[in-house]
């Protein structure tokens, strides 16, 4: 019999918490930069006078605060925390109101799944864990249900399902053998090789994918005399908390122009590039921003939780009234800008095309250019939501998500351009803005 593991959790609405909170002060810690004022213009090539101070060198500084002493920052880890007294740290220090915004996240990790044929001939299978799956482990007959559809399942009472994929959703193939009294599912693909499915939300039994060789070799296997799995899927819910770090001259005033980058890094390195990088072009911007006519209507936010799924900058978003959403002209994300030797810009039209400007300016040329469709960022919670948008990222970087993702490799003239683009184009739309 199957003995459920993991905990049963129905929904997975992600659970607003704590409402915004001041920053508390803490210590200087790290790396010192260079104290306001801003420095001269020396060096400027623009007649946009803010990005021209920018430094390359200063933001380095950062990074390696954030990925040399800091090291990786997971979400939910010690490190991530350490990183987000930092961040607030180098806001406050600029000149900034800080405030943290905690949430709570929740999320399906899949730790594996193994499958071995009992009867004879034994054997092991190569399973997926259907995303979702509940966990758990035991062992069943198997039994041959189709296509999962309810006529399928009528004698899966006790056993474990074997469905073919196709026609139907695999949680609808799930929900039926479950609803019939199956003790697991076994999806078989319906063409070469193995696959990987979500059932959307946790299921009521386990339930795996599996090659349509193995699936088809099984199904024949069972023709002949009873055929006993023991199947273990190791799948489960995590839960965690996060916290956006946002700094604003004045919290009373509504964000119309919006920098983000994300501060958590992937586990398996110290996100130097992903996306220490970008933060520090975040905190340099801001510096240097400080004390334009214009400050007030600049905000920044560090997202934690990005790497698991945008988290922190869904709750963001989220969290806006519509009026905040309607203040809002444009969300920037600098995300990886450290490494590579191509500039692209994606987002909202208007906002790529005044991205390429800006750029022109610097003699940088920055192509408009699409996310591989398996990848993603923080803007994208704000394009969601009908906010103007602009990515800027600097391509490729082959140490993505390894723990080769290291300071050395981040070039301080690159985050020096990703600032100076960024800056440049809230300049441009300070300038030409209507609203006061
Ligand atoms: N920085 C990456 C996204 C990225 C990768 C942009 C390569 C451009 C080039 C980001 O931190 C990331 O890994 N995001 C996840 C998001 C997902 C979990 C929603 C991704 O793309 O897999
Ligand atoms: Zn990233």
């Amino acid at each position: 019999m199957f003995s459920a593991m993991a905990v049963l959790l129905a929904t997975f609405i992600f659970i607003a918490c704590s409402p915004l909170a001041p920053v508390t002060p803490s210590p200087t810690k790290g790396v010192p930069v260079t104290p306001f004022p801003p420095a001269s213009t020396k060096g400027s090539a623009s007649p946009s006078s803010l990005a021209g101070n920018i430094s390359g060198e200063d933001a380095y500084r950062l990074v390696q605060a954030l990925a040399v002493k800091v090291g990786s920052r997971p979400a939910g880890s010690e490190a991530v925390k350490e990183a987000s007294i930092y961040i607030a740290q180098q806001f406050q220090d600029g000149g900034y109101q800080v405030q943290k915004q905690g949430f709570s996240f929740r999320q399906y990790l899949d730790e594996g799944a193994e499958a071995t044929v009992l009867s004879s001939p034994p054997k092991e299978l190569h399973p997926n864990t259907l995303f979702y799956s509940l966990g758990g482990e035991g062992e069943g007959e198997v039994v041959a249900a189709g296509i999962g559809e309810d006529k399928d399942t009528q004698g899966v009472k006790g056993k474990i399902a074997l469905v073919e994929r196709g026609v139907l959703r695999f949680s609808e193939k799930v929900e039926n053998a479950a609803r019939a009294g199956a003790v697991a599912v076994i999806v078989y693909n319906n063409q070469a090789g193995n696959f990987r499915g979500s059932l959307g939300s946790l299921s009521r039994i386990p339930a795996v994918a599996l090659s349509q060789e193995e699936g088809e070799a099984l199904l024949s296997a069972l023709g002949q005399s009873p055929v006993r799995v023991r199947l273990v899927v190791k799948g489960h819910i995590q839960e965690g908390e996060g916290l956006n770090v946002i700094a604003k001259k004045d919290v009373t005033k509504p964000c119309r122009w919006l920098l983000g980058a994300h501060y958590d890094s992937v586990a398996a390195g110290p996100g130097a590039n992903d996306n220490a990088s970008g933060v520090a072009v975040v905190l340099e911007v801001a510096r240097r921003a400080a004390f334009a006519p214009w400050a007030s209507g600049l905000c920044f936010v560090a997202f934690d939780v990005e790497e698991l799924g945008l988290f922190g900058s869904r709750h963001y978003v989220d969290s806006l009234s519509p009026r905040e959403r309607q203040a809002m002209e444009v969300m920037v994300n600098l995300d990886m800008v450290g490494v590579g030797d191509s500039w692209g810009l994606a987002g909202t039209s208007e906002m790529v095309a005044l991205g390429q400007a800006v750029a022109e300016e610097w003699r940088v040329a920055a192509q408009e250019f699409r996310l591989a469709p398996e990848l993603s960022s923080d803007h994208a919670s704000f394009q969601a939501a009908s906010i103007p948008v602009l990515f800027i990222h600097l391509r490729e970087d082959p140490r993505y998500h390894t723990a080769e993702d290291k300071a050395e490799y981040v070039r301080p003239e690159h985050l020096q351009t990703a600032g100076r683009i960024a800056l440049g184009v809230v300049e441009r739309l300070a300038q030409g803005g209507s609203r006061q």
